[in-house]
């Protein structure tokens, strides 16, 4: 069980006023908000801790080192993969999927296939595209329905000895859908194809678990569940992490350096060059430790919770369409008023100190198959209220007055 009132004390921006209205953030799919202990977190790295790892023998750079590591284990037993070394640092899912992306150059060829869910984020559609533009590769859509479901017949049609790739995300950022990922994965892998999930929707919501799902590369960021920006993760399976080549070339990523050749160093510093985010990495460890002592069956319950409480109440304004009725969904919903534009809504609901995210939310794709400019998004975490989203109904209905 969530203890509401415990977990909103331990957020302290949900104290501070906006527009001089109590703040209301229902912008979490966007970025989530920071607990204390995730806060706390931070200022003891820097107050004690900072310095650069792998590379000092003196104290600091040994204890930093230890404490980076130390979330690389504990975010391996979070995820349960098999190996600590197959849990890459990224800045974030954008970076871990061009990792992949540009890793695949060498293995494409002209004739060979690549599938897209229609429900991505552009970061899981340009990289494709720019990787199809590379090898002669073809982008192909695995279409959705008008609730925001993936047509699963058509997508066991398109699949052929032709398919190298099949990439989708884990939950829609737009339409909050939750994807029937491991049928995907089981789909994909009977024709030899490799799997890359995007995970940054689905883990503030889900505890993913790679060696179950037997997915072949996962990612996603810090910042959505409860941790800060510039961190995320790549997880792949140590045999696709042995043969894709390193992204990017640097220190720290290499065994030996001449100028007639460099050797690279072992997983996972092959793919972490450069001074990573060490405080970042460290301090995702503690976010994940604060998400799972709420338990993610609580706060998957509680949202749920949230999301049919709000559903009910915003399908009685008038002129109120939903976009994305999944029968599984996380609790994201994105809608319009008729006659009304998102942007206006967003700014209306903001003077009344009510975070949402309008536009088309890096999903242009989706907004085009419903014919639509963009919707409004109210995403919700585990530390909003019933009593917010009375608030937020009649702030709607309140913008709608003015706005007709
Ligand atoms: N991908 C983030 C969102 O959906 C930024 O808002």
């Amino acid at each position: 069980m969530i203890d509401i009132e415990k977990v909103r004390a331990d957020f302290p921006i949900l104290k501070r006023q906006v527009n001089g209205k109590p703040l209301i953030y229902f912008d979490n799919a966007a970025t989530s908000q920071t607990p204390q202990q995730v806060i706390e977190a931070i200022v003891e790295y820097y107050s004690k801790y900072n310095a650069n790892i792998h590379r000092g023998v003196h104290a600091l750079s040994q204890e930093a080192t230890d404490l980076y590591e130390q979330a690389r284990l504990k975010l391996q037993r979070h995820f349960n993969a098999e190996h600590s070394h197959e849990i890459i640092f990224t800045s974030g899912t954008t970076h871990g999927i061009n990792l992949v992306a540009n890793g695949f150059s060498g293995f494409l060829n002209e004739g060979d296939e690549v599938l897209v869910s229609a429900m991505e984020h552009h970061s899981n559609i340009v990289p494709w595209q720019m990787l199809c533009e590379r090898t002669g590769a073809s982008l192909k859509v695995i279409p959705m329905n008008l609730e925001g479901e993936l047509e699963m017949n058509v997508f066991a049609e398109m699949l052929s000895e032709r398919t190298k790739l099949v990439f989708f995300n884990h939950v829609s950022n737009a339409l909050g859908t939750i994807n029937p990922i491991k049928h995907i994965i089981e789909s994909a892998h009977k024709v030899g194809a490799a799997v890359l999930v995007d995970g940054a929707q689905a883990c503030p919501h889900i505890k993913p678990n790679v060696q179950e799902l037997d997915v072949d590369f996962y990612v996603t960021s810090a910042h959505k569940m409860c941790g800060p920006t510039g961190v995320g993760l790549l997880y792949g399976k140590e045999k696709w992490l042995q043969k894709l080549p390193p992204y990017q070339g640097g220190g720290e990523m290499i065994s030996e350096v001449t100028f007639e050749k460099t050797t690279y160093a072992d997983l996972p510093h092959k793919f972490e060059a450069g001074t990573p985010n060490i405080c970042g990495g460290i301090v995702f460890g503690a976010a994940v430790d604060y998400m799972n002592a709420l338990g993610f069956a609580n706060i998957s319950n509680y949202e749920h919770e949230l999301l049919v409480y709000a559903t009910e109440a915003l399908l009685k304004i008038e002129g109120l369409k939903i976009y994305g009725t999944a029968k599984e969904k996380t609790s994201v919903i994105s809608f319009n008023i008729e006659g009304i534009h998102p942007y206006d809504i967003g700014t209306i609901l903001d003077k009344m100190g009510i975070a949402v995210r309008t536009g088309h939310h890096c999903a242009q794709p989706i907004m085009d198959f419903y014919g639509i400019p963009g919707t409004v998004r109210a995403s919700f975490a585990f530390y909003n209220t019933k009593v917010e989203i009375d608030t937020f109904v009649m702030a709607l209905n309140k913008a709608k007055m003015m706005l007709i």
